[in-house]
């Protein structure tokens, strides 16, 4: 760690690069005792760089071999080295060259970023500031060049070697032993997309016309025994290469697009140019190893990245405060794309979730920060749902404010102003402002101001002018940093609903209201709707428009009303959570028990359910995210504050039992109906009838009785695929019993080979909330087959219990938040990324009750006062306040 890493850097203090690089050459010489890395760069003063300007570089993790300027070899007294930097303190006048030799080792590379080795592969992660790790470099997202990499290795054991851009050349050493291959991206871009690829790998091959009839070959690069898992993940990326041609009119820019799975990566994913390296999770499937679940983010993370050649690549970062420029785009983009090829109307409803699940705690907590934060420490740190969640969310929401044409010719227009260039968040608002003629500046405070902007509505009605006033009011709530708030532009998309279940026209000042779209931006607004017959129900944030929290004084029937009658079907779903949430949430704040009036409400909740689920019109999906009741960790956010965990857990469970009981004929004739004998297809409408099956036997099996067991351990037998199979382990994990460790031995026996559905055995128990929780991640962790090292298994065990199990991880000894300290410092050691998302899940310990806030913090202090990693470090400091 050096000097600097504890600084925080500031949005207000960019300044342009005073030196740029035009065009790299590398030579990487791959060997087991370490890797020789030659670099030829050809840099020049930026305009304005006044003569003899020192030259600093980033470097960490090297040894520098030499350094010759124009091809003189420089002494030692021309350059000096720092912790994390070379300076060359007088460079000559105009253009010059640097020539560098480095040394670096990836076996040693346990942070995984940089060059490092991952199951005897040869990888790079570079984003966003792993280059300075495999040479010296003014590793910065505003430096773009042009680069041209020769790799060499020994021809046996790394027989395949791919770097970005185009292949240019290969052959042997004679007499060595050795081989190399010469690739050359003509596209100039910033290090961070820099790949490289060495390794025994087998690949699978395809190749894609686009639309202006140039042919790609795309490649595929697995773990040699692999090769049939690959098949979904280049079905998926023809499909994104399709899809983007026809939304965006965005086509492919290289001759070739490979993709390289590896098993030991710190992330999901990286767009490199023309070479995206994943995470081999997000890649293999196979239908007895892979869920629908991990088909539909295959699917969409492979069109993630693809995306990024455009929104990322083609256009990239000015600096990294501007993150969400691409992430928050390319999220947007991925998720119409999903919605468009698979999920439909149910889209909204799991990006929502999602959103509401991991990005509000996060802005209510002591790590909000806006889309566009104003300062970090540790950008890694970064990567984070606000930036990548919520900032798809502000380019969803321009485009329901502007309209989906004038988005495309937003996005049109920013290609045109900014190919080729590192841009900011302003130059892709005012293309859309330009391409749409709206002023957005107001839009702006999206990006600027943190916290989840809460709406307050209420409905009046006068029957003498027959008009319907929705009174609408916004508060942005205070976050670290910044206390007062200036009001959004929020886009609001309402309905009113007459008595008979017809959705009433809406006209403001005479005139219509396209799509209920209403523009709120003041702190307080009134529009008032004429012609309104009689008193109607409002249903307000239709579609989600906005990543806001609504709170509406509707009465229980009501809901039930929305339940049955709203036309908008994410608000149909949103009024049963609701419903759902209201019930559980005022039961754990009292007691464990529903007590009198919510039982009844919970019969009458059934009731409301009935016709959705046994509307044979609607996607199996949609009905299947219908019977989903809220989480856990939804009743806790809806509480908000002086949490018990096992009370949330037991309400919960009670409605589950009282729901599973009042609707047990409707369940299993769902769960006989969508029994299907046919060969496992991952097609939407299959993978929605199974959804369909198992949130039914979720819910059947709530009861808990030996006839509920025997049920899940059938479906267990009878299971032909992974959705199947892992559906019933969850179902039995949350229940003791003799049928469930038979279960969980029956899994292990068949997959103990087998890392990523190993994986899911160690998160399903990590899950299970059950009282002996704590003491089963415990044993894991002794397990033979768990590893510190391999991010995937860390958090498969450690991920899913801190973030998947909120009785495990809050019990109220604090026994869960000492289990995780504990890890998260063990691999603070040699993988600071890893731990600091560990330690993320500490986020919300404000909201706790008093016994478990003071564990939390005491967890926290201890690890404040241990020796942290820059990563860690922020995250304690800041999550303690
Ligand atoms: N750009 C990658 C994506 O598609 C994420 C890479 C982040 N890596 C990291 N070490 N922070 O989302
Ligand atoms: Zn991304």
């Amino acid at each position: 760690m050096n000097d600097q890493s504890r600084t925080t850097k500031f949005l207000k203090d960019y300044a342009p690069p005073e030196y740029l690089i035009k065009d790299v050459a590398l030579d990487v010489s791959l060997a087991p005792k370490g890797a020789r890395v030659s670099s030829r760069l050809t840099i020049e003063p930026s305009a304005g760089t006044v003569a003899g300007t020192p030259l600093v570089l980033d470097g960490e993790a090297l040894t520098l071999e030499s350094i010759a300027l124009n091809g003189q070899e420089l002494e030692a007294g021309r350059y000096t080295l720092s912790p994390g930097k070379l300076t060359i303190a007088n460079p000559p006048v105009g253009s010059f060259t640097l020539d560098i030799v480095t040394r670096c080792d990836p076996e040693a590379n346990l942070e995984l970023s940089g060059l490092y080795l991952s199951n005897g592969t040869y990888c790079t992660q570079c984003e966003p500031e792993g280059f300075r790790r495999i040479t010296y470099f003014i590793d910065r997202p505003d430096v773009l060049a042009t680069y041209t990499v020769r790799i060499e290795a020994d021809r046996k054991t790394v027989p395949v070697l791919l770097s970005n851009g185009n292949p240019v050349d290969a052959g042997e050493i004679e007499g060595t032993g050795r081989h190399y291959a010469i690739w050359h991206d003509p596209h100039p871009k910033p290090s961070y997309l820099f790949a490289l690829v060495g390794g025994n790998l087998a690949s699978i091959h395809d190749t894609f016309t686009t639309a202006s009839g140039r042919e790609v070959a795309l490649g595929i690069y697995v773990e040699p025994g692999k090769e049939d898992r690959c098949e979904w993940a280049m079905e998926s990326l023809k499909r994104a290469m399709r899809w983007d041609e026809e939304r965006f009119g965005l086509e492919y820019d290289l001759d070739v697009f490979n993709i390289v799975a590896v098993s030991d990566f710190n992330m999901g994913a990286m767009e490199n140019k023309g070479l995206n390296i994943f995470n081999d999770k997000l890649v293999l499937a196979r239908p007895d190893t892979a869920s629908d679940a991990d088909y539909t983010s295959i699917e969409s993370v492979i069109a993630h990245e693809y995306f990024h050649n455009w929104t990322g690549n083609r256009v990239t970062c000015r600096d990294w405060f501007q993150l969400c420029l691409k992430e928050g785009l390319t999220v947007f983009r991925d998720q119409e794309f999903t919605d468009d090829v698979r999920m439909g109307p149910v889209m909204r409803i799991l990006t929502a979730r999602l959103l509401k699940a991991r990005q509000f705690p996060e802005d209510a907590g002591p790590l909000a920060h806006p889309v566009r934060p104003a300062s970090y420490i540790e950008i890694n740190n970064f990567y984070t749902a606000t930036v990548y969640e919520k900032g798809a969310e502000l380019c969803r929401m321009l485009q329901t404010l502007i309209g989906k044409d004038a988005f495309r010719q937003g996005i049109a227009l920013y290609f045109e102003r900014n190919d080729g260039t590192a841009a900011t968040v302003e130059d892709f608002v005012s293309a859309m402002a330009d391409a749409s003629g709206r002023d957005l500046t107001q839009f702006m405070r999206w990006y600027t101001q943190s916290g989840t902007p809460e709406i307050a509505c209420s409905l009046d009605y006068d029957p003498h002018a027959k008009k319907a006033r929705l009174k609408v009011s916004q508060v942005v709530p205070p976050t670290p940093g910044q206390t007062s708030k200036e009001p959004m532009h929020i886009p609001l998309k309402v309905g009113l609903i007459g008595a008979n279940g017809d959705e009433l026209p809406l006209k403001l000042n005479g005139e219509a209201v396209p799509g209920g779209l209403l523009e709120v931006t003041e702190r307080e607004q009134v529009f008032e709707f004429e012609n309104i017959p009689a008193p109607p129900t409002p249903s307000i944030l239709r579609d989600f428009s906005a990543p806001v929290r609504v709170t509406s004084s509707l009465k229980p029937e009501q809901i039930e009303f929305l339940m049955i009658h709203d036309a908008d079907p994410f608000n149909r779903w949103q009024a049963a959570q609701t419903y759902a949430t209201d019930l559980i949430a005022s039961a754990a704040r009292d007691g464990l028990d529903l007590g009198p009036v919510s039982g009844h409400q919970a019969g009458r909740l059934a009731q409301a359910l009935e016709p959705t689920l046994r509307d044979e019109t609607l996607a199996p999906t949609y009905r299947a995210e219908t019977l989903k009741l809220p989480s856990e960790s939804d009743i806790a956010r809806e509480l908000g504050r002086n949490v018990d965990t096992d009370a949330i857990l037991a309400a919960r469970e009670t409605l589950r039992k009282t729901l599973s009981e009042a609707m047990a004929a409707t369940l299993s004739e769902i769960y006989e109906a969508t029994a299907t004998d046919e060969d496992f297809s991952p097609d939407p409408d299959s993978a929605g009838r199974r959804a369909l099956r198992n949130a039914a036997l979720d819910l059947m099996t709530a009861t808990g009785t030996q006839e509920a067991i025997d049920r899940a351990m059938r479906h267990y037998r009878n299971a032909t695929n992974m959705t199947d199979s892992i559906m019933a382990l969850s179902v039995l994990s949350h229940i003791p019993s003799d049928e469930c460790d038979e279960a969980l031995d029956d899994f292990y026996t068949r997959w103990q080979d087998d890392p990523l559905v190993l994986d899911k055995w160690f998160a399903v128990q990590a899950r299970a909330g059950r009282p002996d929780s704590v003491a089963t991640v415990n044993r894991l962790l002794g397990h033979s087959k768990f590893s510190l090292k391999n991010p995937n298994r860390v958090r498969a065990l450690i991920g899913s219990f801190a973030m998947g199990n909120p009785s495990g991880f809050n019990r109220a000894d604090g026994a869960g938040y000492k289990f995780l300290a504990e890890q998260a410092l063990k691999i603070d050691g040699f993988n600071p990324h890893v731990a600091a998302r560990l330690l993320g899940a500490f986020e919300s310990w404000k909201t706790l009750e008093p016994r478990r806030q003071a564990h939390a913090k005491k967890a926290l202090e201890g690890l404040a006062s241990a020796e942290l990693s820059t990563d860690a470090y922020e995250i304690v400091t800041k999550t303690l306040g």
